[in-house]
């Protein structure tokens, strides 16, 4: 299959785009390369006949029209967006440039070349979005994919708005979409933003390492890689109009996940005192959400997806992955934003 993935060079894009040419598909890597995207995070893969990058952005319809007529794909895997909650809270109007418009865009220009092409039924519209979505939840029970939508941040509400598009272009013209909507993830290439990277290097540096409010929100955390498989098991063989909730049945408190980061430091780089006594609680996010958990049963029962890596196991081998890495997360450090606390000016 030939697929056209946006927002390739990101944290989840580029894992798609690294499994999908291990498994021996051609993938396009349409890819803005704002500050979250890095060529750097498809290296391994690049030098493969089955590559190509076209650096363009998804609001731009005619360079769209012009790289799908290009490439001639089987499949859009529709990941680029703006991903960043703090970012969101301080500068929204991006997230509904490129998360409402650009989806917006890529939907109009995916229907005009299926349509071209005669309306061909193994044709998918594969559209990446988020369980936040859903809103927060209580102590008690999971997301299926009938709770309903209450997005509470710019970004959530940016992803919402997208979903709606996506299901509105399914049932009003025919387009052949399917739609994962997935918890958070970590592992290697997570961009130096999101908190898994920052307890990381936080810690390194012997900074204090930030923990909104409590600590006791809870996420259910998936390994990237495991999403990229999960992923790409929809896309091949998803059914069309459906969606599919993925999750890892991993769920941990922030605290809990700050403690096991720095215990795992504590094992693998010792410093003159343990990690945790840099812990430092501060002013929580505005309008955080409690709680995110899911039912991943659709997915398991009709596509026999599960994942393989535990959140033990999961974040051992990202620490490692940041220990051997250096040099990959000190050149994003000079980005705009990264290292700062963002998200207040709410
Ligand atoms: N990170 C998570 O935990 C998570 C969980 C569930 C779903 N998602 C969704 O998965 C997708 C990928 O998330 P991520 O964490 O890899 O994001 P990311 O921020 O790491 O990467 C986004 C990529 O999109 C590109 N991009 C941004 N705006 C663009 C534009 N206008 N045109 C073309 N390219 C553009 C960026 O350059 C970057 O390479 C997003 O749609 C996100 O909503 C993320």
């Amino acid at each position: 299959m030939k697929i056209l993935v946006t927002g390739g060079a990101g944290f989840i894009g580029s894992a798609v785009v690294r499994h999908a040419i291990r498994a021996g598909h051609a993938v396009v890597n349409l890819d803005k390369l704002t500050y979250a995207g890095s060529l750097s995070n498809v290296a391994e893969v690049s030098d493969s006949p089955a590559y190509a990058f076209e650096q363009a952005d998804i609001c731009d319809r005619a360079r769209v029209d012009a790289i799908l007529a290009r490439h001639r794909p089987d499949a859009i895997m529709h990941l680029a967006a703006e991903s960043h909650v703090d970012r969101s809270i301080d500068g929204p109007a991006a997230f509904i440039e490129t998360n409402i418009t650009g989806t917006y865009t890529m939907l109009e220009a995916a229907r005009a070349y299926w349509t071209e092409a005669g309306r061909p039924e193994g044709f998918r519209f594969h559209h990446i979005s988020t369980d936040e979505v859903f809103g927060s939840l209580g102590p008690q029970g999971q997301f299926t994919e009938e709770t309903p939508y209450d997005p509470r941040s710019p970004y959530s509400a940016s992803k919402a708005a997208s979903d709606h598009l996506v299901g509105a272009w399914h049932e009003t013209y025919g387009l052949p979409v399917v739609l994962t909507n997935c918890s958070n993830n970590y592992g290697p290439y997570h961009f130096p933003e999101k908190l898994i990277p920052v307890v990381i290097l936080k810690a390194l540096a012997g900074a204090p390492i930030p923990v909104y409010g409590a600590g006791d929100n809870v996420r259910d955390w998936l390994y990237v890689e495991d999403h990229a498989d999960a992923l790409l098991l929809v896309v091949a063989k998803g059914k069309v109009g459906r969606s599919y909730n993925i999750g890892g049945e991993n769920e941990a408190t922030n605290l809990h996940i700050v403690e096991r980061i720095c215990a795992i430091l504590d094992e693998k780089r010792p410093g003159n005192r343990p990690y945790r006594e840099q812990i430092s609680f501060v002013t929580d996010r505005p309008g955080h959400d409690k709680r995110y958990a899911i039912d991943p049963s659709r997915i398991r029962e009709e596509l026999g997806w599960r994942p393989s890596v535990t959140l033990e196991e999961g974040l051992e081998k990202t620490v490692e992955w940041f220990l051997d890495h250096e040099d990959w997360w000190r050149a994003l450090q000079g980005r705009e934003g990264v290292g700062q606390r963002l998200g207040t000016k709410a």
